[in-house]
């Protein structure tokens, strides 16, 4: 079947991904926000290279990490296992995933859901969510607030992102444009990486923009109480000039 949209190889090639992904603010909050029982059950959905499952895994929980993508997760393993530390890793789809198991607390960290592209994708999402989340469990979700402001001068000029050299020493140049798409709401990214000082190639990263009327609702149809919505990782409540909306909820 041929998708609509795509997310290239290069965004989620590990190194490069974790050279890029240094900042952890939003781990501070999320941090926060565990449950203060060490034997508490943590599910992170979409957990990628681990960038945060280590630290909370280091903390002294028990934590489990699903993502589908298997260079990004074969990554979380590596780190995990050289500093000796236990994290059940599984390689799964999470509008699918079936763990039998219930959890105290599941999150889905990083602007994940921009991944899950159309309304069917995110809700089946949430349905997993549901059947793994005990009744008295907390679930954490943080994504974009849409800028329209952003998007719109995002479309006229290539800018430069980012520029970084890798663990596995490449030196990386991201330069981004992108179309705003509104029939499907998707925001088309073009990242074009030069590596070494050579043009590489243009990598697609589309993502599913969630507005915050749609997605209160979306969250309450899907059976979740929405307890706060903050606009960024210090707990700001959400207002017009949010740059992300975070989600604590719990199901009912
Ligand atoms: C932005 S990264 C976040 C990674 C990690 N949580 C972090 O904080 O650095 C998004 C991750 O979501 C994963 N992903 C996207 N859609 C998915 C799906 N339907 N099922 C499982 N993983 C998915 C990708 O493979 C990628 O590793």
């Amino acid at each position: 079947m041929t998708k609509s949209y795509s997310v290239g190889n290069l965004i989620y090639d590990a190194n490069i991904y974790d050279g890029m992904n240094t900042d952890l603010t939003d781990l501070v909050f999320y941090k926060r926000w565990l449950p203060k029982n060490k034997d508490a059950s943590i599910l992170e959905l979409c957990c990628g290279t681990g960038r945060l499952t280590l630290p909370i895994a280091k903390e002294g929980f028990k934590i489990t990490g699903v993502d589908y993508t298997t260079s990004m997760l074969k990554k979380a393993k590596d780190k995990a296992s050289k500093e000796n530390i236990a994290i059940d890793f599984i390689e799964a789809d999470i509008r699918t995933l079936d763990l039998s198991k219930k959890y105290d607390f599941i999150f889905i960290p990083f602007n994940s859901i921009h991944h899950l592209y159309e309304n069917k994708d995110l809700f089946k999402a949430l349905s997993v969510v549901k059947k793994h989340l005990k009744k008295s469990g907390l679930f954490i979700l943080d994504c974009f607030n849409p800028n329209i402001k952003l998007m719109v001068e995002g479309e006229k000029n290539l800018k430069k992102v980012i520029q970084y050299t890798t663990q596995d020493g490449r030196k990386i140049l991201i330069k981004e444009i992108m179309l705003y798409e509104d029939k499907t709401q998707i925001n088309r990214i073009e990242w074009h990486y030069f590596i070494n000082g050579k043009f590489d190639s243009i990598q697609k990263l589309d993502m599913r923009m969630f507005f915050p009327k749609e997605l209160d609702e979306y969250l309450k149809w899907n059976g979740f109480i929405i307890n706060n919505k903050f606009g960024n990782f210090d707990e700001k409540a959400f207002d017009t000039n949010s740059e992300k909306q975070i989600f604590v909820c719990e199901h009912t």
